[in-house]
């Protein structure tokens, strides 16, 4: 009888529910809230799975490749957490991982139909964050995803309001979507470690130790509270709820001005060198989150008829070694070899010197979603993370041409 408890114990903790269709992906909620839906699309938390982002994909590839003892599966289960948090198996028992390693049929069918679900596929859509009753971020832990919240019954949408009424699901308000709270941003932003115990993610906690008195994620990732409405629905005849909002963009580099908008660079010179300030007006490193994100401030010297003479470049980013010494990526490290991010509310300044017939310098400051080196390692191909994203450009003239 004991035995059969503890069985029915694990099964359960080990398997959360299968999400009914009515709910499953944003497609399910479009009709009565067309404008969220929309800016929620163009936002990465739409690409959070392997099968539509080539960079997620490619480095668990890597990491498969790089460490023969991990299984694919395994990975993807692990990483699941926090980019698929609506993964109906939270962990691979021992059983599994041997049976997968031979090669067993069923198990990698069923394996692939719990990765492959459609509200996986669908990113970290409305349901996941959306049916989060209860969150209880243990932060001495880090960002446990799924482990850091309780999901509420189906057809519960929590959400800011203490009054909304939908004709489709029942509605509840919780405190994680008012205001300017940063906990329901924390369940998978906060901090989270690596295999070998080493931190490879820290945004919230970057964002802990200014001590407060900054404000939360959702000005600058979402918008602030405007007017418009929650849902485009009305009964017949009537107009739809006049409400304080905020979109649903998620803004990051690539579908946004927010680094022009949140960053200042100032640039100066003396007959000596030029200097370039960078102020970082986030609460958060730039940049933050993924750890082989780069910014590069790159300087182009040219003389009077515009001829390069010199170019020079500073990079903000980090690297990461293995035991071995060798770089290598985040999730395979076992040390943070450097780390020359700019931290949240401060500034630096980046000297260039001269150099002797330089009557002109163009500096370009960009964003960059992998290194060059990682992107080139793991295969990346998708243009989407290999290209520039240019947040600043300008040109200097100098008064005298250096001798
Ligand atoms: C990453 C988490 C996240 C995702 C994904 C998400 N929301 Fe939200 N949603 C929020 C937060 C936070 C708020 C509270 C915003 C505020 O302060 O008004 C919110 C608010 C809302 C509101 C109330 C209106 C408002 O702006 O306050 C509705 C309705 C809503 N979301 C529907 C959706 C739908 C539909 C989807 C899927 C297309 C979705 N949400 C996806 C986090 C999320
Ligand atoms: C048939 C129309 C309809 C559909 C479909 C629909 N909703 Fe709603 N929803 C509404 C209405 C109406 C409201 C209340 C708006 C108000 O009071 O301003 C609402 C409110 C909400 C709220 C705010 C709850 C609160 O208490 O703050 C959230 C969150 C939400 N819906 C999420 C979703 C999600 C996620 C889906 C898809 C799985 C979905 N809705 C599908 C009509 C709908
Ligand atoms: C369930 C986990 C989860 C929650 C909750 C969550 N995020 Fe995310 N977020 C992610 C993951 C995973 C990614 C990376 C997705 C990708 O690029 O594939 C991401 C990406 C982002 C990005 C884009 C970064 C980029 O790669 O360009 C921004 C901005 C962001 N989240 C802000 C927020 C904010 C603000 C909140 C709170 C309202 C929030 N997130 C809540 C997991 C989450
Ligand atoms: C004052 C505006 C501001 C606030 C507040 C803010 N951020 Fe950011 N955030 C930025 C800027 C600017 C960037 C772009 C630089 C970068 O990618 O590091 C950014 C980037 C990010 C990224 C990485 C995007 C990428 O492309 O990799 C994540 C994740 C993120 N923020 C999460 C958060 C979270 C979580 C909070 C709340 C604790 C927060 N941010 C608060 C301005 C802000
Ligand atoms: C604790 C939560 C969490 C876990 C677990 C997690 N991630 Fe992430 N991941 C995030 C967040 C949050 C972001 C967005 C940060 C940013 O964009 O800078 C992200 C972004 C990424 C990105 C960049 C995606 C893009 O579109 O640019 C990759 C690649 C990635 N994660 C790989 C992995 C892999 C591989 C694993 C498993 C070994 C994993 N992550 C486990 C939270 C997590």
């Amino acid at each position: 009888m004991r035995w059969m408890i503890w069985g029915i114990f694990l099964a359960v903790s080990m398997c959360a529910e299968e999400i009914d269709p009515k709910w499953q992906t944003n497609e399910n909620c479009e009709a009565c809230h067309a404008n969220i839906s929309g800016s929620w699309e163009t936002s990465r938390h739409s690409n959070s799975h392997y099968s539509k982002n080539d960079l997620y994909k490619k480095t668990i590839d890597y990491m498969v490749t790089q460490k023969p003892t991990l299984i694919a599966d395994e990975v993807k289960v692990e990483c699941a957490k926090c980019h698929n948090p609506r993964i109906t198996k939270k962990s691979m028992n021992t059983e599994d991982k041997i049976m997968l390693t031979m090669g067993d049929d069923e198990k990698t069918k069923d394996y692939t139909k719990t990765l492959d679900a459609l509200h996986m596929k669908n990113g970290i859509n409305c349901i996941v964050c959306h049916n989060v009753d209860q969150i209880h971020l243990d932060k001495s832990k880090g960002s446990g995803g799924l482990n850091s919240v309780t999901f509420g019954p189906q057809g519960t949408m929590f959400g800011p309001f203490a009054d909304a009424v939908s004709p489709y699901h029942k509605t509840q308000q919780r405190p994680h979507y008012e205001q300017d709270s940063p906990d329901l941003c924390f369940v998978c932003h906060y901090s989270a470690n690596n295999h070998n115990g080493l931190e490879v993610y820290a945004t919230g906690k970057e964002y802990d130790s200014l001590g407060g008195n900054v404000q939360g994620c959702k000005g600058c990732h979402m918008s602030d509270k405007e007017s418009g409405f929650a849902s485009n629905y009305a009964s017949l005849g009537d107009k739809p709820k006049a409400r304080m909002v905020r979109k649903h963009r998620f803004t990051s580099v690539d579908n946004s001005n927010i680094l022009s908008r949140y960053t200042e660079v100032t640039a100066k010179n003396d007959d000596k060198q030029l200097d370039i300030a960078v102020k970082n007006n986030s609460p958060h490193k730039i940049p933050t989150g993924y750890g082989l994100r780069e910014i590069v401030i790159e300087v182009k010297f040219l003389d009077s008829n515009e001829k390069l003479i010199e170019e020079k470049r500073v990079t903000l980013g980090s690297a990461w070694k293995d035991q071995n010494g060798k770089n290598t990526i985040p999730y395979l490290a076992t040390t943070l070899a450097s780390d020359t991010r700019l931290d949240g509310m401060s500034s630096k300044t980046y000297s260039f010197e001269i150099p002797k017939g330089a009557k002109y310098a163009k500096y370009e400051i960009y964003y960059k979603l992998v290194n060059d080196e990682f992107a080139k390692a793991m295969g990346v191909s998708d243009a989407f993370f290999l290209k520039k994203y240019i947040f600043t450009e300008a040109r200097v003239v100098f008064d005298l041409v250096k001798k």
